[in-house]
């Protein structure tokens, strides 16, 4: 059990990315158990994302999935195309999937720069591009945007992944301002430290000063951080929140 409120997304259907694993396999297992049918979608495809479906599907609602790399346009349009063909009409988005590297400025090489906006950015730029016509038919849609609060603070040897962050924040306020009336809201998670595979990838002098530094002293669970991400997609409780900033981050940041 992931301890969310049952039904709270009965009868919508949603878009994870990046479902294969950590926050985004955690954020599918929420609200396969708050009552949603599920696309899952990742880079990754079987028997790795078949397994995360396999314990979705347990909660007795409709999983399928799909291999995509969400960074690509033409993928993206496919995954969409396939997600609408299995489930009909996509209500809730969850751009969830990325990477992380670390590297000085001066020693950053650019194809790294850019994998990582690619990754980081662009993807849900294109995610949220495909969700929306129908959500603005249907005058009902959540776009979910999983940033970090890197994006909020910044990181040494994280400038490009604190530049693709800040800029989903900033993309996810305009897009809240643009369709802001339509009945579509989008907005922003920040988790800080969570024990995933992506987290696993710093530095041991990253890790040490960063649980240093947290109020809570601890870093969190992937299905800490999902009960935000049901929360922001269910009726009445995320009706009121867009172009906002949630933080699961351990106190780290305290805007
Ligand atoms: N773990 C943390 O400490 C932490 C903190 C803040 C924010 N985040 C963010 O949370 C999100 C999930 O991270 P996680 O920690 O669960 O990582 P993870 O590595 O456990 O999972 C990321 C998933 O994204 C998928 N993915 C990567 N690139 C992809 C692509 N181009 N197309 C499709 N799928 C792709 C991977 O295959 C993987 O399954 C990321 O956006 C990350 O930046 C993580």
């Amino acid at each position: 059990m992931t301890g969310v409120p049952i039904a709270a997304l009965d009868g919508r259907t949603a878009l994870v990315t990046g479902a294969a694993s950590g926050i985004g396999a955690a954020i599918a297992l929420a609200y396969a158990e708050a009552g949603a049918r599920l696309c899952l979608a990742d880079r990754t495809g079987e028997p790795v994302l078949d397994a995360v479906r396999k314990r979705c599907a347990a909660f007795g609602h409709e999983v399928v999935t799909v291999q995509a790399d969400v960074s690509s346009e033409p993928e993206v349009e496919r995954l969409f195309g396939a997600a609408r063909v299995m489930l009909g009409a996509v209500d809730v988005v969850v751009n969830n999937a990325g990477i992380l590297t670390e590297s000085p400025v001066l020693d950053m090489p650019t194809a790294l720069f850019d994998e990582m906006l690619s990754i980081n950015l662009r993807s849900v730029f294109l995610c949220s591009r495909a969700a929306l016509p129908p959500m603005l038919a249907a005058g009902f849609g959540r776009i979910i945007n999983i940033a970090s609060q890197v994006g909020q603070r910044g990181g040494a040897g994280l400038a490009h992944y604190a530049a693709a962050k800040a800029g989903v924040i900033g993309f996810t306020k305009s897009l809240a301002r643009e369709v802001g009336g339509t009945g579509v809201t989008a907005n922003c998670i920040a988790p800080g430290p969570i024990n995933t595979p992506l987290g696993g990838t710093l530095s041991d002098e990253w890790t040490r000063t960063l649980m240093a530094e947290l109020p809570l002293k601890r870093s969190g669970e992937p299905h800490e951080v999902a009960p935000t991400a049901v929360l922001l997609a269910s009726e009445p409780g995320g009706n009121l929140y867009t172009g906002q900033t949630l933080g699961p981050n351990s106190g780290h940041v305290m805007p």
